[in-house]
């Protein structure tokens, strides 16, 4: 038992909590975390989904894109913020392979972001093709969020981090792939860059709640990286609004620090009185 107190102390945001939200027209809000500190911060602002994100590649490892990134890793990312015994809900995002090879492997390992990591869901890239998966996890007790549009692991097969088109076949692929995510079991969807007219009618068609980003203001909720947000990223894409420049603030309190040892002016040391 932990001797630290929960981040925050609101009810426990579940499954039910969301639906609900959808229902009574109640705008959900999601945030990445990747550590134990922004869990908490992000906890204690009243968050309603806090999602471990891979993009914890790129915006915390260092690596160009999502495709590196490890159960181990995500794992461990997920440990961290669960530790924070946050009433917002844990949502693991299970990276490239980790579900993908086939549906007995991809069970196990969301299993393990449940049992070994604390977290209360995952959430897989994909559409149609992912739906036996899908319901595989929801047979084994593991609540899933889908991800469609965008899919940053797609990067190699699309050739780049690209929108999904404006044609009446992707409009029509893009609605079957929410349909059958639903019919599959997901309690929630990611529509990442999908055009706000399309994102509007997908989020009136379904029961479960969307969650946009860079996908207009008419989704159930809204979901953004952390670091993108308070301004840590040096690119941030460009419906991501800024509203701190974090990494201005760090770098002036680390010159100052240097500034402050150098002058030999830091916290002066207790004395021993005499
Ligand atoms: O990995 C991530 O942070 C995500 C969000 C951008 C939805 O998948």
């Amino acid at each position: 038992m932990s001797s630290r107190p929960p981040a925050s102390r609101r009810p426990k945001v579940t499954l039910r909590t969301l639906q609900r939200k959808k229902t009574q027209g109640e705008p959900i809000t999601m945030l990445t975390a990747y550590d134990y500190p922004t869990a908490r911060i992000v906890d204690e602002a009243g968050i309603d989904v806090i999602l471990v994100g891979d993009s914890v590649g790129m915006v915390v490892l260092g690596y160009e894109t999502t495709l590196p990134v490890t159960m181990e890793e995500m794992l461990h990312h997920t440990k961290a913020v669960a530790r924070a015994r946050p009433s917002a809900m844990v949502v693991a995002d299970m990276p490239l392979g980790s579900f993908q090879v086939d549906d007995a492997e991809a069970v196990r390992n969301a299993l393990r972001f449940i049992k070994e990591a604390g977290a209360d869901a995952v959430k897989i890239e994909g559409g149609q093709e992912r739906t036996t998966t899908v319901r595989r996890m929801v047979q084994a007790q593991v609540p899933v969020m889908g991800h469609i549009g965008l899919t940053p692991q797609s990067y190699l097969l699309i050739g780049g981090f690209v929108r999904p088109g404006k044609s009446k076949d992707e409009w029509e692929r893009l609605l079957e792939d929410a349909l059958a995510l639903e019919a599959a079991g997901c309690f929630s969807i990611v529509l990442e860059c999908v055009p706000a007219e399309w994102a509007r009618d997908i989020t009136q068609r379904l029961q479960i709640p969307t969650i946009g980003i860079g996908s207009g203001p008419d989704c159930d909720g809204q979901v953004l990286v952390f670091h993108d947000l308070v301004g840590l990223t040096p690119f941030p894409p460009p419906f991501a609004p800024r509203l701190l420049n974090a990494y201005e603030l760090f770098r002036q309190t680390v010159e100052e620090f240097r500034t402050r040892v150098e002058q030999r002016n830091l916290c002066p040391a207790p004395t021993t009185g005499g």
